[in-house]
């Protein structure tokens, strides 16, 4: 199960439920009516709590920045690690999280930099298309916005010679001088860990960082995703300051055993939960936590989960208390916890501003509260992605939904335009808005 499954089944579990009783005689219905009163006051109150929450992160933890004119240069890059070789699955998601980042360089401010940089196995001829340089990192801060594409060999393609004891850690294209390689840990996730699947996009943030060390700010996100063009005029409050997404997994349950995980580990545990896989921040601050995420995870999977657990036959019955499934952020949990106390690194639980809904249709909400970063959960409501790959969103016109400036129907319009563009003409079009970010600077 991935992560954004934990995200939609616990953002359900949230909810309220509105489990209004019948009521037969007049006792009852006097009570029922308090009941049904004191429901409304608490959902009342919960929905000023999100409200004044929303006003809180857009105000407090991000730095506005002037679309036009005078604002200093900010170099930033949004980094996916993406399965090549399950092309057909993922290309639609690289194809609409490509044109949203378009969508949005086209009202960002002209002496900013957004790179996309995508980790994967090999440079295909889609990436190619797409208009993405191999084994090229930014050398200055004039050069135009670059889809950048880095080889990144798998843990689970990464085989231990048996004669020599020497493992395989780059890709056939790879260049070692852009990886910096815990050797020792790299063979041990490869024994132990090979058949999880997620923990290469936390293992790219670990290992790639000569890649991104260059930026003010990455944004280190899955691929299901949408730029908003919020994101074009805010970053984090300061330098120093790390946004995590929104994630769904916390109970009582795994918070206590989680904070007892953390005392086995003599790692600090301040109690922040529900942390999600979206980060936004300097690429120090990230490799560091991606560095102790991974040493978690190592540590979760030894001793907290059982081998029926490992090889996923026990299912989904333990979520939401304890699931293998969600692993890696159980391993983020513990990293975010620990950091914080131990680093003072300032990280905010930006769940408001990353990871929201595509299915919002109130054509405000973008807008007015900031949200930086759409997410696909699981869901059947537009937009999803599921109904999206099966095809039954193809009737629409994307031109249609031009006026509606809901999340809903921005998250739609950029997948149905993605869509309908070859990869070329995606490429093509990064082109112009290079031309264009640059022509500003030599007038
Ligand atoms: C823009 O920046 C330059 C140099 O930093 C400064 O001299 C100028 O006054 C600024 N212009 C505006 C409109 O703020
Ligand atoms: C990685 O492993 C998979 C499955 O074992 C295999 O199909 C694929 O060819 C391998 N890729 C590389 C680059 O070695
Ligand atoms: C952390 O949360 C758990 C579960 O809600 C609670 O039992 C525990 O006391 C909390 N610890 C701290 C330090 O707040
Ligand atoms: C993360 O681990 C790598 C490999 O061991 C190391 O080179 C790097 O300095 C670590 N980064 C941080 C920020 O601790
Ligand atoms: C969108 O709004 C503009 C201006 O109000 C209008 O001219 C245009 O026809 C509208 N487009 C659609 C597709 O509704």
């Amino acid at each position: 199960m991935d992560p954004s499954i934990a995200t939609q089944q616990a953002s359900d579990e949230f909810m309220p439920s509105l489990h209004v009783p019948r009521c037969k005689n007049r006792k009852l219905t006097i009570i029922c009516l308090i009941v049904i009163i004191l429901l409304g006051t608490s959902l009342t109150y919960q929905s000023f709590i999100r409200y004044f929450d929303s006003i809180k992160q857009s105000r407090i933890y991000l730095e506005e920045k002037p679309l036009k004119g005078n604002s200093t240069s900010i170099q930033r890059a949004i980094l996916i690690f993406y399965p090549s070789t399950q092309e057909s699955h993922y290309l639609p998601e690289v194809r609409w999280l490509y044109r949203s980042w378009l969508e949005m360089m086209k009202v960002e401010s002209k002496e900013w930099r957004t790179d996309f940089i995508i980790y994967t196995e090999y440079y295909s001829s889609s990436l190619q298309q797409l208009g993405c340089v191999l084994n090229e990192v930014r050398m200055d801060d004039t050069e135009p916005p670059q889809c950048r594409v880095f080889p990144y060999l798998r843990i689970s393609n990464r085989t231990i010679n048996s004669i020599t004891q020497r493992q395989t850690v780059f890709a056939s294209s790879g260049k070692s001088e852009f990886f910096q390689i815990n050797t020792a840990r790299s063979i041990e996730l490869y024994r132990e860990m090979q058949k999880y699947g997620y923990i290469d996009s936390v293992n790219i943030i670990a290992e790639a960082y000569p890649t991104f060390q260059y930026y003010d700010f990455i944004l280190k996100t899955d691929i299901d995703v949408f730029i908003t063009k919020q994101f074009a005029k805010y970053t984090p409050v300061t330098k120093n300051t790390f946004l995590v997404g929104l994630g769904g997994y916390s109970t009582q349950f795994n918070t206590r055993r989680l904070g007892r995980v953390a005392r086995d580990m003599n790692w600090h545990h301040p109690n922040i939960t529900n942390i999600g896989s979206t980060w936004y921040g300097p690429p120090y601050i990230a490799q560091r936590i991606a560095n102790f995420t991974l040493d978690a995870m190592l540590h979760l999977y030894i001793y907290e989960f059982t081998k029926a657990e490992h090889e996923q036959k026990v299912g989904t019955i333990l979520w939401p208390d304890w699931h293998y499934g969600v692993l890696s952020m159980y391993g983020t949990h513990l990293a975010v916890n620990h950091l914080f106390v131990s680093d003072k690194f300032d990280i905010k639980k930006a769940d408001q501003l990353l990871d929201q809904s595509t299915t919002n249709k109130d054509p405000f909400d973008l807008q007015k509260n900031n949200r930086l970063h759409l997410h696909c959960w699981h869901t059947e409501q537009p937009f999803s992605k599921f109904a999206f790959k099966d095809g039954r969103y193809n009737k629409i016109h994307p031109r249609t939904l031009y006026n509606d400036t809901s999340a809903q129907a921005y998250a739609m319009r950029m997948a149905l335009e993605s869509r309908l563009m070859t990869v070329n003409e995606l490429g093509q079009r990064l082109h112009d808005i290079g031309d264009d970010k640059i022509a500003q600077i030599k007038l």
